[in-house]
């Protein structure tokens, strides 16, 4: 189902973790060579994207559904990392707490330089604070972990988001995700002994 009509089923202030992974637009647009689709991102290109306007309201039903000092884990192409995403956060009680990078351990693409990392921004929802929130203190922020490439496009790393996910939740918790894709949030809460509650749009 659509992830905005998803949210807008949750109840406010109920969950401490979600996970929020856009279809960026921007990714495709700029490495545009005029063979999208054909010869290259032929899965990327299958998969809906998504407007800034509508990430904007993922964001704002994420923020709506968060405990008080909940997490949201949103993961962010380089474009936007550079160019600037805060804007996306007006009207939230979000804030940025930290920032991880997902070394894929492989090469994908890019003319200038070929991409290996994903960004992970962590964001908190106010009040800001750590202790007794925050329980796990050694993970890195560059995190090595090579993901099978045999399935979604933008499968993304479970025993990261293990991590992730221990880190800021008990056993029992809900954890959300409104845009899924392979489900790999939901393979993480199943291996951590947390509920999961997400859906996609395909
Ligand atoms: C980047 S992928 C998520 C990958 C996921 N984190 C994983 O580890 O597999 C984004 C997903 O958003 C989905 N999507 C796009 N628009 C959506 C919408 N309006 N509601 C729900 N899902 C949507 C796409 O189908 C795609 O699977």
């Amino acid at each position: 189902m659509d992830g905005l009509t998803f949210l807008s089923r949750l109840q406010q202030d109920s969950f401490p973790v979600a996970f929020f992974d856009p279809q960026y637009r921007g990714i495709l647009d700029k490495l545009g060579y005029g063979n999208e689709g054909e010869d290259r991102g032929k899965a990327r290109s299958s998969l809906k994207q998504m407007s800034e306007d509508i990430i904007c309201q993922f964001i704002a039903g994420l923020n709506r559904i968060l405990l008080p000092s909940g997490h949201l884990f949103l993961w962010m192409d380089k474009f936007h990392l550079c160019t600037g995403f805060t804007d996306w956060l007006n009207g939230t009680q979000l804030e940025v707490v930290d920032m991880l990078t997902w070394d894929k351990g492989r090469m994908g693409m890019g003319y200038r330089t070929r991409r290996r990392c994903e960004y992970l921004i962590i964001l908190q929802k106010q009040p800001r604070r750590a202790k007794g929130v925050w329980k796990i203190h050694n993970i890195p922020d560059v995190w090595l972990e090579t993901v099978e490439r045999n399935g979604h496009a933008h499968k993304k790393p479970v025993r990261l988001q293990e991590e992730l996910i221990s880190a800021v939740s008990n056993e029992g918790d809900v954890v959300v995700d409104p845009a899924a894709g392979s489900f790999s949030v939901m393979e993480a809460c199943k291996l951590r002994n947390r509920k999961f509650l997400g859906c996609d749009i395909l």
